[in-house]
C-alpha cells in the first residue's frame, strides 16, 4: 500500500519514534492532557461511554490504551461480569496504566496487555465493544488499524474511538490553529525540555503536527465504512476540537 493510502503524518521510523515519544511522557502525559485539553478529555470519555450504551457484561478492548483512563471508564460500566483489555505498544504507558490500577476499585476486571493495534493478537469477533482515544494519528496505517477494530469486534459490536479534529468555523480555527502550533508546544517545552526524540523534533512538537494531513470529520467516517462499518457516525465535541466516530459491526 502506497503512503497516501495508510493517510495521516507518516515517515520512515514512525513506530519506533512514537513509541519513543510515549515513553518519554509517560510519567507526565495525564497532568498535560489535562491541561491541554482544558479539563476536558474527562467529559470525551464520559460522552464515549454515553454513547457505548449499556454494556454490563461486556468483553471490552481499548485500544492504544496509554495510562488506561478510558479503560478505568469503560471498566466502571462493564461491571462485575464485564472484562477490559488495554492493549498498547508501548510498555512504559502499560507500566504506568497497571500501577494507576492498583491504586482504583474497579468493579471489572482489567488487563493492560502489549500489543500492535494493527496486527493484534485477537481472533476474529472476539470483543462486544472496542473503544480508543487519540491513537490513530500514531498508527503508521490508519485504514489498517481501523480494519483491526471491525475484525476483532462481534457482529453487532460497537467500536468508538475518539481523536483530534480541526474545528470548521473559521475564528474557532484561527484560534485552534494556534493554540496547536504554539501554546502546545510551548506547554510541553515545560516537561519534555525541547529534547530531541531519535534525531526527531521534541515529544509536544510531534502533538501539532501529527495533525498534519490527519483525516477527519466526514473522511475519517468514510474510513469506518471502507472498513465495513455500518451506522457511522461522528459527534463534534469542544468546537470541533475533538471528534468521536461511532460504528457498529
Ligand atoms: C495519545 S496516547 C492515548 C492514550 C489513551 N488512549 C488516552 O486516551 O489517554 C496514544 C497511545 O497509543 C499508543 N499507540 C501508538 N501506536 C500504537 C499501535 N500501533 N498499537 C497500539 N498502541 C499504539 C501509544 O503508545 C500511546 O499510549
Amino acid at each position: 500500500m502506497s503512503e497516501e493510502e495508510k493517510l495521516g503524518n507518516q515517515f520512515e521510523g514512525k513506530e519506533e519514534y512514537v513509541r519513543d515519544v510515549f515513553e518519554e511522557i509517560a510519567p507526565y502525559y495525564d497532568r498535560m492532557n489535562g491541561i491541554m485539553s482544558m479539563g476536558m478529555v474527562r467529559r470525551w470519555h464520559g460522552f464515549m461511554m454515553k454513547k457505548a450504551g449499556d454494556i454490563r457484561g461486556f468483553e471490552c478492548l481499548d485500544v492504544g490504551s496509554g495510562t488506561g483512563e478510558i479503560a478505568f471508564f469503560v471498566a466502571r460500566k462493564a461491571g462485575p461480569q464485564g472484562h477490559v483489555t488495554g492493549l498498547d505498544i508501548t510498555p512504559g504507558m502499560l507500566e504506568l496504566a497497571r500501577r494507576k490500577m492498583a491504586e482504583l476499585d474497579l468493579p471489572s476486571q482489567v488487563d493492560f496487555v502489549l500489543g500492535d493495534a494493527l496486527d493484534m493478537q485477537y481472533p476474529d469477533g472476539a470483543f462486544d465493544l472496542v473503544t480508543s482515544g487519540y491513537m490513530l494519528r500514531n498508527v503508521t496505517d490508519i485504514p489498517k488499524a481501523v480494519s483491526e477494530m471491525h475484525r476483532v469486534l462481534r457482529p453487532g459490536g460497537k467500536a468508538i474511538v475518539a481523536e483530534l479534529a480541526r474545528p470548521k468555523n473559521g475564528f474557532v480555527r484561527w484560534f485552534h490553529n494556534i493554540y496547536v502550533s504554539k501554546a502546545v508546544p510551548m506547554m510541553g517545552r515545560r516537561y519534555d525540555g525541547g529534547q530531541k526524540i531519535d534525531g526527531r523534533q521534541a515529544a509536544y512538537d510531534w502533538l501539532t503536527t501529527s495533525l498534519e494531513g490527519f483525516p477527519h470529520g466526514e473522511e475519517m467516517a468514510d474510513i469506518f465504512r471502507k472498513a465495513g462499518f455500518s451506522e457511522v457516525r461522528f459527534h463534534v465535541r469542544s468546537m470541533g476540537a475533538v471528534n468521536i466516530y461511532v460504528g457498529v459491526k
